[in-house]
């Protein structure tokens, strides 16, 4: 699994996490080849209720039987408010194998990650936490600070703009996307934005995505395969951006004083901070390039 450096340490690269409905086989199979840095086996809302125990069965077969090469292995959970939650946790904490990480989804407050780790006892497995409501957004740093198993936050638009009762647009997604990323970022946390469920709108999904790296999301949900090439290609950064932190490294190493000018703008500590995050971000970039290739 490649990792991104970041203020809290190593972070698994999640330019691209694709979701599938774990109880559905032969999606589950087909994701495990598709350019992705990780798949999100789904136990909650893409599953029927009747559905509820097969998946759960199905979900830790795949991760016994199925190679995911180098992608990162996620399990989303029901939510700990739902009938299910208690019985797939209890399967993670007894199950022979395990995934890299547990997504908990509708977090209100940092308690439930707390029932989460509680519940997983001995097992310490990366959590990522999905935001999709009022409070959740309103306590979003203390549930992004409360366990060193917190590895990132999770935006959830349709469950958060059901809870707030407001439609999807560029507009009304900037204010919780915006405290998504801060709080994640408050405690050395990384975001991943919600997916597009507009199959087939490519060019809106690009628009939808460059949106959401623009305000510093490391990377975004997927939910059908054509989705995959074009959040790489927003979340990896171009040679033009890598030569230009390349550029600015180079110079501020050359020279004894703290700023100095870069293509026409000037440049400082801030925009070494700012390079260094681009070349962290490209360093676990090659292994599944822009065309998605591993
Ligand atoms: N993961 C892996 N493979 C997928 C996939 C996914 N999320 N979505 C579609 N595919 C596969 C199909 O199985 C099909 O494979 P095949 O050509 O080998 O038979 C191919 O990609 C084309 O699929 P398509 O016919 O265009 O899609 P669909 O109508 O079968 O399914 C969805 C549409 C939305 C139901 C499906 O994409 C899906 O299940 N997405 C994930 C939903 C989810 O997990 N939601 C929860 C988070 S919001
Ligand atoms: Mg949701």
């Amino acid at each position: 699994m490649p990792l991104v450096t970041n203020p809290r340490g190593s972070i698994p690269l999640r330019r691209c996490l694709l979701f599938v409905p774990a109880d559905q086989d032969a999606k589950v199979r087909k994701a495990a080849t598709l350019p992705c840095d990780g798949v999100i086996l789904d136990l909650e809302d893409s599953v029927g209720f009747a559905g509820k125990g097969e998946a759960r069965a199905a979900a830790l077969r795949a991760l016994a039987e199925i190679d995911f090469g180098s992608r990162e292995r996620l399990i989303r959970i029901n939510g700990l408010a739902s009938p299910w939650a208690a019985d797939d946790l209890a399967a993670l904490r007894d199950s022979r194998v395990a995934p890299d990480t547990v997504v908990i989804p509708k977090v209100d407050g940092p308690d439930q990650v707390e029932a989460v780790v509680r519940a997983l006892e001995n097992r310490p497995l990366q959590l990522l936490a999905a935001i999709e409501s009022a409070r959740g957004l309103f306590a979003a740093a203390e549930i992004a600070g409360c366990s060193p198993q917190m590895t990132g936050l999770f935006f959830g638009d349709g469950d958060y703009l059901a809870d707030i009762g407001g439609q999807r647009t560029a507009q009304t997604l900037l204010y919780p996307r915006s405290v998504l990323v801060a709080a994640a970022a408050s405690a050395g946390l990384i975001a991943i934005d919600t997916p597009y469920l507009r199959l087939g709108d490519v060019a809106e999904l690009e628009a939808d995505a460059r949106a959401a790296a623009e305000l510093g999301f490391v990377g975004k949900a997927a939910i059908h395969p054509d989705q995959l090439p074009i959040i790489n290609a927003v979340f990896t950064p171009t040679p033009e951006r890598i030569a230009w932190a390349e550029r600015v490294l180079a110079a501020a190493s050359s020279q004894a004083q703290g700023v100095f000018v870069i293509d026409g703008v000037m440049a400082d500590a801030m925009t070494v901070r700012i390079a260094e995050r681009v070349l962290a971000a490209a360093r676990g970039a090659p292994e599944r390039g822009r065309d998605g290739k591993s």
